[in-house]
């Protein structure tokens, strides 16, 4: 691989508490991310998903190792706004429309673009980093006719999606987002993944996705990341070369069930303590 990846974890160790109380929550991790991949974390609870995305997006610090976007320390990267964290569950703010909500970060955030332009490598190849038009970004998202309502008028998927165009609003070049879709129906799940794909392929962005549904990695990532608890760790990296677009009809398709097959056998011996 040339160039500077989008992500990098490097002997990436991160232990909660202390003595014997100790959690090791990620031990000795190591993942590289090139520009553009949507790579997606699955794994039993308590194996670090999240501890792993806390310290991409410099919420947390690793006790070991480096952690790196765009070859930056994760801080640098968040003041820039090379990142976009979508929650499990949608923190829009109660008061202000659908519509406020996700052109909020653009307006607050007007110096991010100046930072963005110092990281090295970066601005040539997001020269003139226009702000997506929210209002499409809304219909796109099938939220046109909610644009001007409160987050309390909507119902959960509409509130998710809301947030995941929030997210995109200023263009991250890297999303992160845990269970986005958990709690969601299935049909509305897969209308959410594929306005995702369609976000994903239009913006470029490099996603890191948390999920515990085998299908939904299959079908969204170039590169499922298998990890297993105790300690806190990544056993397996699979690369999915299934053609894109991926439509309905893949979920008929054998070599998809043959991933799932496979992602779900590894699962199960993350499950059980086995070694890969
Ligand atoms: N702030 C914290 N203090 C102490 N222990 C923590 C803290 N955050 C996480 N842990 C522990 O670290 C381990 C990994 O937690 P993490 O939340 O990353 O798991 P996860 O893979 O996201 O699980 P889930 O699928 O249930 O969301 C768990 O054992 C958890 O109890
Ligand atoms: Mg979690």
């Amino acid at each position: 691989m040339t160039g500077t990846p989008a992500l990098e974890l490097r002997s990436v160790h991160r232990i909660y508490g202390f003595g014997s109380s100790a959690t090791n929550a990620l031990d000795e991790v190591h993942l590289t991310v090139p520009p553009g991949r949507f790579v997606s974390l699955i794994g039993p609870s308590g194996c670090g998903k999240s501890t792993l995305l806390r310290l991409v997006a410099g919420l947390e610090q690793p006790d070991h190792g480096e952690v790196r976007v765009h070859g930056v320390p994760p801080a640098k990267a968040c003041a820039a706004k090379l990142i976009g964290l979508v929650p499990q569950s949608p923190a829009l703010l109660p008061w202000l429309s659908v519509l406020r909500n996700v052109t909020l970060p653009q307006k607050i955030n007007k110096g991010a673009a100046r930072r963005r332009e110092r990281i090295a490598g970066f601005a040539e190849r997001d020269a003139a980093p226009s702000a997506p038009d929210m209002r499409e970004l809304l219909v796109k998202a099938g939220l046109g006719e909610a644009m001007d309502k409160l987050p309390a008028e909507l119902s959960g998927g509409m509130r998710q999606r809301a947030a995941i165009v929030r997210a995109f609003g200023l263009r991250p070049d890297v999303l992160v987002m845990d269970e986005p879709f958990s709690a969601l129906d299935e049909f509305t799940r897969e209308s959410l993944q594929d306005q995702l794909l369609d976000l994903w392929d239009e913006l470029k962005t490099t996603v890191l996705f948390v999920t515990h549904s085998v299908p939904e990695a299959v079908r969204l990532s170039d590169t499922v990341v298998v990890m297993a608890p105790h300690p806190g760790r990544i056993v397996d990296i699979i690369d999915v070369d299934l053609p894109r677009p991926r439509g309905d009809r893949l979920f008929g398709e054998r070599r998809f069930h043959e991933y799932e097959d496979l992602i779900r056998d590894r699962l199960r011996r993350a499950w059980h303590g086995e070694a890969a």
